[in-house]
């Protein structure tokens, strides 16, 4: 294995889980508790350049310009070592991380980073991964990067150890006219990452058995869903799977909540133009902001109503989008 002589650049897409994964059972090797499903967005993505030098004395890496320390390097570090363990060589890399997500609009980033660097950094090592590997690789960094190694429509099949556990696309291309419109309610930076609340809600909600099952039988009925273009099906179930999840936050001991004021605010309008007959329906992670899914014809109900709450700058449309490619300058 030869890693390259200049640097490999890769872009992934940032997804939103409609089955949410939220709990491990492998914190070391990141195996989830349950399979998740997934729809890869075209607005949000992450450019990463990767190139193993044997003239650095350690990982150099620089997001949007800035040159990373302590947590943010080691956290990339420490993947870095899986890709080296992997390809069998030591050199330290270069690493340039580009952000493609509108100003601090606070969506997650870690699915489309992790996924890009698990591209670049492979390739620039001297491997040639399969999407499947990849997608296992990604999921070392960031359990939703494994669904934004492919586009459309894509699933995270839990698995229960590191062959077992990848991702694999559902519907690459989707030829329906499904958007999501992204709320930006709150900026700044999330006070419980998603790997502390995760951790809290299978250590102590009581009502985490019961989200195992759910969210097991959700992927079936989503999946079904997707083929069958039962949109309505569809964006039930992701709604209600959204909600059990911020339940067992609610449920842990201390309980907590990524819901602010506006979060309960928007999860009303959009109760209140579903009632108004328009089909939208919304899904939350691990912070405040809201994405809702709707068809085409409702987009534009959907956005004016969002925007008149909190603003025309708050309120992004999205549709599904690709999944990870190697860019040639
Ligand atoms: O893998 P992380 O740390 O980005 O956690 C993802 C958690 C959720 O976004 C809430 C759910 C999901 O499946 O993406």
């Amino acid at each position: 294995m030869k890693p390259t002589t200049s640097p490999v650049k890769a872009r992934a897409h940032t997804n939103i889980a409609l089955v949410k994964y939220w709990g491990k059972k492998d914190e070391q090797l990141m195996i989830p508790q349950n399979s998740s499903l997934s729809l890869t967005l075209d607005q949000f993505y992450t450019d990463t350049a990767v190139q193993f030098r044997d003239e650095l004395a350690a990982d150099q890496i620089t997001f949007n310009g800035q040159l990373l320390a302590d947590d943010g390097q080691r956290k990339i570090s420490r993947f870095l070592n899986v890709v080296r363990d992997l390809a069998g060589i030591s050199m330290h890399a270069s690493v340039d991380t580009v952000n493609h997500v509108p100003t601090a609009a606070g969506l997650a980033s870690s699915a489309s980073g992790f996924a890009a660097l698990a591209g670049a950094a492979s390739r620039a090592a001297g491997l040639t991964l399969s999407p499947r590997d990849l997608s296992r690789l990604a999921r070392r960094g960031s359990g939703s990067a494994t669904r934004s190694i492919f586009g459309g429509f894509a699933a995270w099949n839990m698995g229960h150890d590191d062959n077992s556990s990848y991702g694999y696309p559902i519907e690459e291309t989707v030829d329906w006219d499904i958007a999501v419109v992204a709320v930006v309610l709150n900026k700044t930076a999330k006070k419980i990452s998603s790997r502390q609340g995760m951790r809290a809600a299978v250590a102590t909600s009581p009502f985490y058995g019961a989200w195992v099952q759910t969210a097991t039988r959700d992927f079936d009925t989503v999946r079904q869903a997707i083929a069958d273009r039962d949109f309505a099906t569809l964006g039930h179930v992701s709604e209600e799977n959204a909600m059990r999840m911020h339940a067992l936050n609610l449920s842990a001991d201390p309980s907590f909540t990524y819901f602010n004021a506006d979060t309960l605010h928007a999860i009303t309008l959009i109760h209140e133009l579903r009632d108004a007959g328009y089909p939208c329906y919304c899904t939350i992670d691990a912070g405040p902001n809201i994405k809702v899914l709707c068809r085409e014809p409702a987009v534009t109900a959907v956005v004016t109503k969002l925007q008149a709450a909190f603003g025309n700058d708050a309120v992004l449309v999205a549709h599904p989008g690709p999944g990870l490619t190697f860019i040639t300058d």
